[in-house]
């Protein structure tokens, strides 16, 4: 079968579409036939090397298909069902098809588009994981870095459902975007934290960065340390005193998310699709740093 991924670690240059065989579903494994894949920056992350796969390996980390097989000891799932969840070892999903990891995939409501199913996992289901986190009382304020990015944007509105008041750093051209799910929008950059007391004369009560660096750096001070995470630079926040994101990779989780999405109270903001055949544009623009919103990759004839 067709898939796309990299022939070893480096740049773009070393993507390919690569032919390879069909995978077999291992024990609480699911096969599926992809519809919709989603991309994230932990594509990229692996192309460059950073979780040790050194390659020749297929790309993406989460879809939305229709299952073809199931694996030993699987019981919720049966062939033919339309489903959504992450693939395992975050590798394998941009192909025409997959395995899924039957305890991180649901079933997917008929009212959810495959694209959008396929953007949740990652993105969303990380959102969710850090409000769990960082478990901040109803008024509260949460201060978002990089609110207008994947994660980002399920962020906000996952915390204005709570309850909590949100202000979310975000470029010159996302700036409205925040505003309009719920959030004060505070541009990022010099001045950040003085922009961000601002809009927040009480203080911040945590802090959720998903942009690491200086721009981690930067917004830190602004709250204890014990309600300081980031899912974009661990050994920074770690080093500030603050911590990861322990992720609940789980059906509960994924059926929470789909009921949100059913029940129009989360879009996971899928602004770009890409057919297959171009899975390398899309990464490319996830790389870039700036997408707006989500980008996902639709399989031919799914
Ligand atoms: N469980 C995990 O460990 C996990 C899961 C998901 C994601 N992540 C990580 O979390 C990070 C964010 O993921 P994502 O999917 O949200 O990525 P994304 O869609 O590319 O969004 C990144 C955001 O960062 C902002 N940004 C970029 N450079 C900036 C800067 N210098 N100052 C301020 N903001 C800046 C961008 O906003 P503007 O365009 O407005 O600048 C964008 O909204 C990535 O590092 C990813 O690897 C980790």
């Amino acid at each position: 079968m067709r898939a796309y991924g990299f022939l070893g670690v480096g740049g773009p240059d070393q993507e390919a579409f690569l032919d390879v065989p069909v995978p077999e579903p291992g024990p609480g494994e699911l096969l599926v036939r992809v519809r919709a894949a989603g991309v994230n920056p932990g594509d990229w992350r692996m192309r460059r090397g950073e979780y040790g796969i050194a390659g020749p390996a297929v790309l993406g980390r989460e879809v939305a298909g229709t299952v073809v097989a199931t694996g030993e000891g699987v019981t919720d799932v049966a062939v033919g069902d339309e489903v959504f969840g992450g693939c395992p070892g975050m590798v394998g999903g941009w192909a025409e098809q997959a395995l899924v990891t039957a305890s991180f995939a649901a079933h997917r409501p008929s009212s959810v588009r495959p694209e959008d199913a396929a953007a949740l996992p990652v993105a969303a289901g990380t959102a969710y994981d850090a409000l769990n986190a960082l478990a901040l009382p109803v008024g509260a304020t949460l201060l978002v870095n990089g609110a207008g990015g994947g994660v980002g944007i399920p962020t906000v509105q996952l915390a204005r459902a709570r309850g909590l008041r949100v202000v979310g750093t975000a470029g010159a051209g996302k700036q409205d975007l925040v505003a309009g799910l719920g959030a004060v929008p505070v541009t990022g950059g010099d001045g950040v934290a003085d922009r961000v007391r601002a809009a927040a004369p009480d203080g911040v009560d945590g802090v959720f960065d998903l942009v690491g660096g200086d721009a981690l750096r930067a917004v830190a001070p602004l709250t204890a340390s014990g309600r300081l995470v980031s899912v974009a630079d661990k050994p920074l926040v770690a080093h500030l005193g603050g911590r990861d994101v322990p992720r609940d990779r789980s059906t509960a989780v994924l059926d929470a998310l789909a009921a949100l999405v059913a029940a129009g109270e989360l879009d996971p903001w899928v602004r770009t699709v890409e057919p297959f055949e171009r899975s390398g544009e899309a990464l490319a623009r996830v790389e870039e740093g700036h997408v707006l919103g989500k980008v996902v990759i639709t399989m031919d004839g799914a």
